[in-house]
């Protein structure tokens, strides 16, 4: 029945994550996979988190089914996550958000409406990105393809010839954008740049779908939710998921979310009616806990506020060891510019080391990031970012 089965050859990243696992050399450190660990290596949980869980405990825990879209009150929350508190598309019903099993859900739901009802439609996907983004577009069906998007010469966006490329598409294409936190390269657009591309997607007629895993990782919450306001602002239809994974530290907990922004209460009424199909034909309804937790840390002042400061203290985390992994690289490999660091946003930066390189790393000095040269800087901690930093200069040496 089953010999015709080819073997899977596994995912990149979270076979690395394995192999990190299984390594036994004690000062091995783990840059591989997109996960914020704190000072002391240790996966967070947040107090905000644990008071939601402890107050949904106190009211009976009990756990019914949610109806295919989720929970009413986390999908409130997240729609004014994403625009703001009082936005006239949410108050005009123009926003159907159905909460989703983390944000690749999200994708993979919004991924399967699309191919239902624009069947004809390209996917178009930044060069580089996220690995999974590609296999989740075509085992929907779509074919995908890339827009030009990381400059290794220059460490910045090719804009020019990413709004080229984009100029170019059949009308009703789709746009895969990072919303924030560029998955890999930590290059974003800047607000200027996303003022400049808006108009270019609505003469064309494309449908942006914005992938926001990491909000409040790059500026603060507000400011990386830039392109999911100013494409409301423009008036554009698009779809954006979210993930709670990162900045609440639920991972397991699988809490997400998809939204589309419609142009009329009656178009999103459609829309979500079809997602709800959609779910029940994949998954039937997503998980109470996740929806709890969600609802419970946005919709509550004092555990929103206490997030927050959480949020921000990841946050700065993070930019703190860009730093010190710069000045101790500028230090060990002096010639060569890693400024890149210090202007790159979010959990990764793009090293530009080949992947011989980057298997020189693994196997020499037991420090594990992905073969495309990304490392995850939420990874380091002051106890392991000079040995990092003395073993990319000692492979940059050759
Ligand atoms: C990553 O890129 O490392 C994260 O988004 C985790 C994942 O699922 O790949």
């Amino acid at each position: 029945m089953f010999e015709h089965i080819q073997p899977y050859a596994g995912d990149p990243i979270f076979a690395l994550v394995d192999a990190f696992h299984a390594d036994a050399r004690p000062q091995k450190v783990n840059l591989s996979i997109g996960i914020y660990f704190d000072e002391q290596g240790r996966l967070p949980v947040l107090p905000s988190v644990q008071q939601a869980e402890a107050r949904i405990l106190a009211a009976g825990g009990a756990k019914p089914y949610l109806p295919m879209e989720g929970d009413a009150a986390c999908r409130a929350e997240v729609a004014k996550l994403l625009l703001g508190g009082g936005h006239p598309a949410i108050t005009e019903g123009r926003v159907a958000t159905i909460q989703t099993v983390g944000s690749s859900g999200g994708l993979k739901v919004g991924a399967d409406f699309l191919k239902t009802w624009l069947p004809e439609a390209g996917v178009w996907v930044s060069d580089p990105t996220w690995d999974n983004h590609r296999s989740m577009f075509e085992g929907s069906g779509f074919r995908v393809e890339t827009y030009p998007y990381y400059d290794a010469a220059t460490g910045g966006v090719r804009f020019d010839a990413m709004l080229d490329t984009l100029r170019g598409l059949p009308a009703r294409s789709i746009v895969l954008l990072h919303a924030c936190c560029h998955n890999p390269t930590g290059v974003d657009l800047s607000p200027a740049q996303w003022d400049a591309l808006i108009p270019v997607l609505r003469e064309r007629q494309l449908l942006p779908y914005l992938d926001l895993a990491y909000q409040g990782f790059g500026d603060g919450i507000d400011e990386d939710a830039y392109a999911v306001r100013a494409l409301a602002a423009a008036g554009l239809t698009y779809f954006v998921a979210n993930s709670f994974s990162k900045s609440m530290s639920v991972y397991g907990e699988r809490c997400g979310a998809l939204s589309a922004v419609c142009a009329t209460k009656a178009e999103a009424d459609l829309v979500l009616g079809q997602l709800r199909f959609t779910v029940r034909r994949i998954y039937s309804s997503p998980g109470i806990h996740a929806a709890k937790i969600v609802a419970h840390v946005l919709g509550d002042a004092d555990l929103r506020a206490l997030w927050q400061a959480e949020l921000a203290a990841m946050r700065e985390r993070i930019a703190a060891m860009r730093v010190a992994l710069h000045a101790r690289l500028t230090t060990l490999a002096p010639g060569r510019d890693f400024g890149y660091f210090l202007s790159q946003r979010g959990m990764f930066s793009y090293t530009g080391l080949s992947a011989a390189q980057v298997d020189q790393l693994r196997e020499q000095h037991a420090v594990y990031l992905i073969r495309s040269g990304r490392i995850c800087v939420a990874g380091l901690n002051t106890g392991n970012v000079d040995r990092t930093a003395e073993a990319m200069a000692a492979v940059l040496r050759g």
